[in-house]
């Protein structure tokens, strides 16, 4: 039998690794409850787990820590919400083809390791971010077919050459201004920026 401190020593561990573990967890799950879910995709976002690694549509690395959330095409509605931001080892957020609204909140822009932010084909409203060129790791950024409005922030332009952004998506908007699609070698351009009543 253990002694009443070695038992309490051991519930104190459990306990700290829990609450460690479950940060992320904890991230995903204050944004499960803002959505909509009709097809019941996040079912498995259980808070009580240690940690979200064995969420379906969730992908973390060798520490469990999240690299990736692949929620497309999954009839989820709701907004993006900026305690997102926190998921500091985030590559891939492809949430693409779904209705999620609302603006883009400014603290994706803090997920400096992120390669791929795919928000295609929702209802997203309100300006694009500047904070997005933050994200000079950002190969692939698909923001087209939503309702984004303004200006395109030149400090995402300024990912092109500075940054590694491959392919950028805008099209099918209502984004102000026109840009002038350079193309240099290798660099896959796909944006298309109109005028929106052009
Ligand atoms: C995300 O980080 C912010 C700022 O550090 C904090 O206020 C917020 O509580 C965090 N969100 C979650 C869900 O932990
Ligand atoms: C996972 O990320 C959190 C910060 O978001 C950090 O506190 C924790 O130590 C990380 N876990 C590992 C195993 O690196
Ligand atoms: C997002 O959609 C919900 C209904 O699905 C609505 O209640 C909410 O006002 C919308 N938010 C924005 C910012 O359009
Ligand atoms: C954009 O807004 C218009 C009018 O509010 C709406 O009819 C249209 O469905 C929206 N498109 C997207 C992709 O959200
Ligand atoms: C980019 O990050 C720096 C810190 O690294 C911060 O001071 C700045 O405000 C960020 N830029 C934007 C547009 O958020
Ligand atoms: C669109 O661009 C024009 C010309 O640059 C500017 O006058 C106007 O204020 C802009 N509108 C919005 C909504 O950003």
């Amino acid at each position: 039998m253990g002694s009443p401190s070695l038992l309490f020593l051991f519930l104190a561990v459990l306990a700290f690794v829990t609450v460690d573990c479950s940060y992320e967890g904890d991230v995903l799950y204050a944004w499960k409850i803002k959505l909509e879910d009709p097809n019941n995709v996040l079912k498995s976002w259980d808070s009580s787990l240690a940690n979200p690694c064995t969420w379906s549509h969730v992908t973390c690395n060798s520490n469990n820590n999240v690299t990736r959330v692949d929620l497309g095409n999954a009839g989820l509605s709701g907004p993006l919400i900026p305690d997102l931001g926190n998921l500091t080892f985030l590559q891939y957020f492809e949430v693409f083809e779904n209705k999620i609204n609302g603006s883009i909140p400014s603290e994706i822009g803090k997920l400096l390791k992120l390669v791929s932010l795919d928000l295609k084909y929702n209802h997203l409203s309100g300006f694009i971010p500047e904070s997005l060129g933050n994200l000079t790791s950002l190969r692939f950024m698909r923001l087209n077919h939503n309702n984004l409005t303004g200006t395109v922030p030149k400090e995402i332009f300024q990912l092109i050459g500075s940054g590694n952004l491959w392919t950028l998506d805008l099209s099918d908007n209502d984004l102000n201004g026109t840009v002038r699609a350079t193309n240099p070698i290798g660099f896959a351009i796909t944006t298309v920026i109109q005028d929106p009543k052009a």
